[in-house]
């Protein structure tokens, strides 16, 4: 070992003397560095290269402080393990955003929209709530670079239903926000599961799964699970009962044209139905046909109270996010590819996407055989023809 004084140049090169791989320049001439006998001109000190504190021969005045406290003993990973992006920062984006921090779900969470100040101002405000949550970064940027190495990718941007709007209006304007989103996150996480949350939904992940190239198991839409939730805490609402203990499906369409699987409602494994065996249909004196129909009608209901929903949508998106994440193979009514299963031999003409149960498995999903429900529900599509509009609208965008 030697000691040399850099005398006046400061150049950029290396740390030594294995180096951190950046070029980094000398804060000052008159601090020596005590490096190999291969880096001759090594700078005397760099704030890339404090696990290297070791070597330094003279007191460190010009350490910055965070130097002083912390030596690290490797190089830091900069992918991280569970990262998930939100893509749109408006009402849905945001309830989705704080439901994922609440749960502690990922170690980064990354935010992208279009309007900057918004998005900066969001960010921060999450940020400044570092201390409660269990999540330690906090990024957001309008250039997608940001969301890099996303495990899954939110996207809930585009236009909302106005009051008395039906979702299916909002298709093509959508589509036109897609068709620049869904290249971008690919590029940067080409290995992530998109789950699309904007409406018409089942349309949209249709579509984000042709522009996106991924395969089918890897684009989901929120779907159903929204609408199921509604469904089981009304069901919870009548007989006191907790939602969780509280089964019941909500399946097709999120929205207008969604189907209660009756037969599958049940408390503790007790069929419902097998105790009111009118339950569902217009003969039920005690009209449980109207808690499907309060589904139906509840987005339109807090629109026109509030002016759009978010808390429970976000709540049931972190739902699924938890269930991807942490592998938990719960089974849940998504949107997803039909196409190639029993159902479409029947005749249905619905080639497309349908929420439909989906069981998910790692990063990967599984669609699982039940095979009573989708009985069921294809019983109550085809007693009800306006559910072929899905063909024709499907058929509208299959020029992507
Ligand atoms: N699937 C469901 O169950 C469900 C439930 C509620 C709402 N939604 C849908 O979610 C969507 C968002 O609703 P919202 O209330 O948050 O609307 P919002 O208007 O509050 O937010 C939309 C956000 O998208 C952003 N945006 C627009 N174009 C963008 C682009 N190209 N890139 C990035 N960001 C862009 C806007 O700047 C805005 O911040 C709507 O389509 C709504 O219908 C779905």
């Amino acid at each position: 070992m030697r000691i040399e004084r850099r005398s006046h140049r400061l150049p950029l090169t290396l740390c030594p003397p294995r180096g951190c791989g950046e070029g980094v320049r000398a804060l000052s001439p008159a601090r020596p560095f005590r490096c190999g006998a291969q880096i001759s001109r090594a700078p005397p000190q760099s704030r890339h290269c404090s696990r290297f504190s070791f070597l330094r021969t003279e007191p460190d005045d010009m350490a910055t402080l965070k130097e002083k406290l912390i030596t690290p003993v490797g190089a830091e990973s900069k992918v991280p393990n569970n990262k998930i992006t939100v893509v749109g920062v408006g009402q849905v984006g945001l309830a989705s955003a704080i439901s994922i921090l609440c749960k502690g779900l990922c170690d980064e969470l990354a935010l992208v929209d279009v309007v900057e100040d918004k998005l900066k101002g969001e960010m921060m405000d999450l940020q400044h709530g570092s201390l409660f949550l269990q999540t330690h970064k906090i990024v957001a940027d309008k250039d997608y670079a940001v969301t890099a190495n996303s495990k899954i990718v939110i996207v809930t941007a585009g236009v909302r239903q106005q009051e008395g709007e039906s979702r299916l209006n909002l298709v093509q304007r959508n589509v036109n926000v897609f068709k620049f989103i869904i290249p971008q996150v690919v590029k940067y996480s080409p290995n992530c599961i998109i789950l699309v949350v904007s409406n018409p939904v089942d349309i949209l992940t249709y579509v984000t799964w042709k522009l996106s190239g991924l395969p089918k198991n890897r684009v989901i839409g929120s779907g159903c699970n929204l609408d199921s939730a509604r469904f089981r805490y009304l069901m919870a609402e009548r007989l006191g009962i907790h939602p969780s203990s509280c089964h019941g499906w909500v399946l097709g369409e999120h929205g207008d044209s969604s189907v209660a699987v009756w037969s599958g409602v049940n408390v503790a494994g007790v069929s419902l139905q097998e105790l009111n065996p009118a339950m569902g249909t217009d003969k039920d004196s005690e009209n449980w046909k109207q808690v499907h129909k309060q589904v139906v009608d509840s987005a339109y209901e807090v629109i026109k109270l509030k002016g759009y929903t978010n808390w429970a949508i976000g709540l049931s998106v972190a739902d699924l996010c938890e269930t991807i994440l942490k592998n938990m193979c719960r089974v849940h009514p998504v949107s997803t590819m039909v196409k190639g299963m029993r159902w479409e031999t029947w005749g249905m003409g619905l080639k497309q996407l349908l929420t439909f149960f989906y069981k998910f498995k790692a990063l990967g999903t599984n669609l699982t055989k039940l095979s009573s429900y989708s009985y069921v529900y294809s019983n109550s599509i085809l007693k009800q023809p306006p559910i072929n509009t899905f063909h024709l609208i499907f058929t509208s965008v299959t020029f992507l």
